[in-house]
């Protein structure tokens, strides 16, 4: 499959099977989501990857009831920073200088410019945050069809009871969308023989 023939087969799985992806598969998965671009390189989220029965029967009855969460293979939930302190600045500026050999002058210049989107008052951070997240939400689900796997975004879930399930301290993160991956069930899914709805073309871009 190319990657339009991919983008075309893939949707948003209402019945899988149960049967369990390879471990190898999932690993592409999470090496796109390691890869994906963030404003600044930041990767300001974590991922929790989970095929554990009890904590995805947990998740299903007390923050999402949505009968593909108890279907999958790997539930993966993707958790955003809440905030961008130093500690976490300076980590990665460190990174970035043992890795790329860079001067202080550019690592200066470089805090600098993260530091006018932290210190804007009129952005918020958590928003902010949570924009880059769903771009490894996006990435993560190319990945998967890529790789000829189910993979449907839920963000119709209990957002506060699934951060206590997670028990994540959510002064520091929150969980913002979860992926399920697997296989569909072609008997069982209606969803899998209809056609998309998506704009024409002409509708959605605009050359000038
Ligand atoms: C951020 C996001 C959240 C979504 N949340 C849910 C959800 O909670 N439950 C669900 O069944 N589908 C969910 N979807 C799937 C969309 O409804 C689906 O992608 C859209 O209707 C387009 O259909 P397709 O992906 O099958 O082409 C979500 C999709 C995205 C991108």
């Amino acid at each position: 499959m190319d990657l339009i023939e991919a983008l075309n087969w893939r949707y948003a799985t209402k019945r899988m099977t149960g049967e369990k992806i390879a471990e190898s598969d999932l690993n592409i998965i999470l090496e796109a989501i390691r890869l994906t671009p963030t404003a600044y390189g930041l990767q300001p989220f974590k991922v929790v990857v989970t095929r554990n029965e009890d904590l995805i029967g947990e998740i299903y009855r007390k923050s999402c009831p949505q009968i593909v969460i108890r279907q999958c293979s790997h539930l993966l939930v993707f958790k955003a920073r809440k905030k961008l302190d130093s500690e976490y600045l300076e980590g990665y500026l460190k990174e970035m200088k043992r890795q790329r050999n860079s001067t202080d002058e550019y690592i200066d210049g470089y805090r600098s410019k993260i530091l006018r989107v932290i210190d804007d008052p009129q952005i918020n951070k958590f928003s902010w945050m949570i924009r880059q997240t769903y771009i490894a939400l996006g990435y993560a689900t190319v990945a998967a069809a890529a790789s000829g796997i189910d993979a449907t975004p839920i963000e119709g879930f209990d957002a506060q009871s699934l951060n206590e399930v997670l028990r994540l301290d959510t002064e520091k993160e929150e969980a913002v969308v979860m992926l399920a991956l697997g296989y569909r069930d072609e008997k069982e899914d209606k969803l899998i023989y209809l056609p998309k709805i998506r704009k024409p073309m002409d509708l959605l871009v605009e050359k000038i």
